[in-house]
């Protein structure tokens, strides 16, 4: 089936903090992990109400391999049980979920896992929920310019298409990172050209419908220029 643009803002949410979380409360780093599941199902439900179109969250980099063996099979369980059981509410709440990056490295079973969801919410119009797993945006730039090398006819629009693999997923309005760090880590670069940053020291698992909405709040606020002078500099 044909994909359509959902409309609404497209904001990328970089999950940190969730380590951090569970070693302040004297619990292994995995159930940090679990209890930032808890904080997607709460962002999930709330993003459609808040305008978000497309959300496209960072749950795991080409990078976090190198993390010890037992947190990245924690990480690869959760993620297997979160496809399995969220699939039914997906559907419902009109959720179309379709997962970004490398699929080859994945445990065994999990490709397939990810492939039915995809399948089955692929009609979803609510929201377009986007996990990245196994991700590098420089992997994804890279790849794209080597599908498209050679055509001269390409542009910055087929050329987005490529790095995202999806003509309709827009670039990205907002990224927001939580737990205090102010770095993109190898995420939606390309994608993310003019996207407004917030950071926020709220780790991961804490974070909530209120903290989406003081991002929103705070990206209101901002005067997008997109290199030209914006309304209040243009009117003067
Ligand atoms: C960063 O926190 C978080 C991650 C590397 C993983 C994010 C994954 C989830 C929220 C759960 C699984 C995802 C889905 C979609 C089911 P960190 O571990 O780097 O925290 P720290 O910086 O405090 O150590």
């Amino acid at each position: 089936m044909q994909s359509e643009r959902t409309p609404g803002l497209h904001i990328g949410i970089i999950m940190d903090g969730n380590g951090r979380w569970a070693t302040a409360r004297g619990l292994p780093r995995a159930l940090g992990h679990k209890a930032g599941v808890e904080a997607i199902r709460r962002v999930v439900e709330a993003a459609p109400k808040q305008g978000v179109g497309t959300l496209t969250l960072y749950a795991f980099s080409c990078d976090n391999w190198k993390r010890p063996e037992t947190e990245v099979s924690a990480l690869m369980g959760l993620l297997r049980l979160y496809l399995r059981n969220e699939i039914a509410r997906l559907i419902e709440n009109g959720v179309r979920l379709s997962v970004i990056g490398r699929r080859d490295r994945l445990p065994e079973g999990l490709a397939a896992d990810i492939a039915r969801v995809e399948a089955a919410t692929v009609t979803g119009r609510a929201l377009h929920l986007r996990v990245a797993i196994d991700y590098s945006a420089r992997d994804a730039i890279l790849a794209a310019a080597l599908a498209g090398a050679g055509r001269k006819d390409i542009g910055r629009e087929a050329f987005s298409a490529l790095v995202t693999g999806d003509a309709c997923v827009p670039d990205v309005d907002l990224v927001i990172r939580t737990s205090g760090e102010q770095r993109l880590s190898d995420f939606l670069l390309w994608e993310s050209a003019y996207a407004e940053l917030h950071f926020t020291e709220r780790h991961w698992p804490d974070f909530d419908a209120a903290d989406l909405a003081e991002a929103r709040a705070a990206f209101q606020r901002r005067d997008r220029r997109f290199g030209g002078l914006g309304a209040t500099s243009a009117a003067a």
